[in-house]
């Protein structure tokens, strides 16, 4: 394959890191959703109690704290690195579809890629703009970034906006899956391969 048909190296590695991290994100939101409000405070912490890793901090915290600070620092992370992401799009012209691809297929796949352009940025924004409207504001890995400015009617709009935009990027999500490994399994053509290191 040569270079104009497949992706920039930087774009191949930033589709991968960013699509694991955010499962990653997905799982953590999941997951510290569940936790108890009322947990007594701690300073050990059992990361997600697999029992490898003890996480030790300086003051006691509930463990509902702990994953919440957890997401939100690696959320806040995401986002610059989407950004980034968003930026070398807009410099570097993706390769052109494959010749074989239906009109039907090329506008389903444009139409999704540009949604999921969109819902990534959106995601890791609402989530900050929920956070700044908290009363809790926002430490990154401990370092403060921003206090928050305690406005429970923001703060609740962020949130849903912050749980529709779950959804959909899931939909979105598990319909970019479907399409690649129909491109893999029932046309086997180039695509899925594009998007890997040579
Ligand atoms: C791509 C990045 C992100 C993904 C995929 C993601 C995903 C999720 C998911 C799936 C949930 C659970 C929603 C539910 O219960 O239905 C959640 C909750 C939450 N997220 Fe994120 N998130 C991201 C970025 C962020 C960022 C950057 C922040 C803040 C700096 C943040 C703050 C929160 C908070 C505070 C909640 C809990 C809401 C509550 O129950 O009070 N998220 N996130």
């Amino acid at each position: 394959m040569s270079s104009t048909q497949r992706y920039t190296k930087v774009a191949v590695i930033l589709h991968w890191l960013i699509a694991l991290a955010i499962i990653g994100m997905f799982a953590l939101g999941w997951y510290m959703g569940g936790l108890p409000k009322d947990a007594p405070k701690q300073t050990e912490f059992d990361l997600f109690n697999w029992g490898i890793y003890t996480w030790q901090m300086d003051e006691p915290g509930s463990v509902r704290n702990l994953y919440f600070n957890l997401h939100k620092s690696l959320g806040f992370t995401l986002l610059w690195l989407i950004l980034f992401r968003v930026y070398w799009r807009i410099t570097h012209t993706p390769p052109a579809m494959l010749a074989s691809y239906s009109a039907f297929e090329r506008k389903l796949a444009t139409a999704t890629h540009h949604c999921l352009y969109l819902l990534m940025v959106a995601m890791p924004l609402s989530g900050v703009l929920m956070t700044l409207y908290s009363k809790f504001g926002l430490k990154w890995f401990g370092l403060d970034v921003f206090g928050g400015l305690d406005n429970a009617s923001l703060r609740d709009f962020f949130k849903e906006s912050h749980e529709l935009f779950a959804n959909i990027l899931l939909a979105l999500f598990i319909l970019h899956v479907v399409g690649a490994l129909k491109h893999r399994f029932i046309d086997k053509d180039q695509t899925l391969s594009r998007m890997t290191l040579k």
